[in-house]
């Protein structure tokens, strides 16, 4: 069975003492277990501090989201290569709170995935439906679309040793977690639609399950054959819950 991978999504919360609290109970709890990836990703100022914490541990660290440009007059912005200055070895990209907020195209995602990508970070693209998308039955729909603008405007190969996270939005934050076999099922639908262009894209790819994740539900989630790991928010603001879900996929 491949490793799990599971990665704490921090959004935007912490500061410098409270992380450095969080991040030293994370090495001292999650040191013992060594069947599991885990990745934290931070805020982009506490990049720096995760990097002085977390080097020389097996945890690495990660950003939240990147500019889809990789250098220029953009305001705000954060490139691929200051990520990498940081030691960041993973990054988010299409978070729905970011897709819905700051209105990002499936165009923009795709280019801030294949940036990552070709730059050697390891892109974590979230996709899900609305809860009124899973009620009209289109949700294979929706996540197809997001799958597919990478593929046709990259290729499939994009997908190799990359990772999706099945994200419903109606799960994030909700307390009401898909179930093993909802999740089972689209996981299966995504790494389908990879393989029909690129087998082994598909199968060196790691599907994340993320959505109200928490140390109870985590093991049915993960003993799913398609759920590689997961994205969790909530559960992994406290040392005691985020061992719990590490655990787990241990
Ligand atoms: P919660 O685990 O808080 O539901 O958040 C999931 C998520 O959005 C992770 O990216």
């Amino acid at each position: 069975m491949p490793r799990k991978l599971v990665v704490a999504n921090w959004k935007m919360h912490g500061n410098l003492s409270a992380n450095r609290q969080l991040l030293e109970a994370y090495i001292q709890k999650l040191k013992p277990l060594e069947n599991v990836d885990i990745v934290v990703c931070v805020p982009y100022p506490y990049l720096a501090q995760a990097q002085s914490l977390l080097a020389g541990t097996s945890i690495a660290w990660g950003a939240q989201n990147l500019s889809k440009d990789l250098v220029g007059a953009y305001t705000g912005e954060v490139s691929v290569g200051m990520l990498q200055d940081f030691g960041a070895t993973h990054v988010i990209v299409g978070h729905s709170e970011r897709a819905t907020a700051y209105c990002e195209s499936d165009e923009n995602i795709a280019t801030k995935f294949m940036q990552a990508k070709s730059h050697g970070l390891t892109p974590i693209l979230c996709v899900g439906e609305t809860l009124i998308e899973r009620e009209a039955g289109v949700m294979e729909m929706v996540v197809a679309k997001q799958i597919d603008t990478i593929i046709n405007t990259y290729g499939a190969s994009m997908f190799a040793n990359a990772v999706v996270a099945y994200e419903p939005i109606w799960a994030i934050g909700s307390g009401l977690a898909a179930t093993p076999e909802q999740a089972q099922n689209m996981h299966e639908f995504i790494r389908g639609r990879i393989a029909a262009h690129d087998e082994s894209a598909a199968n060196s790819l790691k599907i994340l399950y993320g959505g109200s994740v928490n140390s109870q539900n985590a093991v049915q989630l993960f003993v799913m054959q398609d759920i590689d790991g997961g994205l969790i928010g909530r559960g992994s603001l406290t040392a005691e819950e985020f061992e719990g879900i590490c655990r787990a996929a241990n």
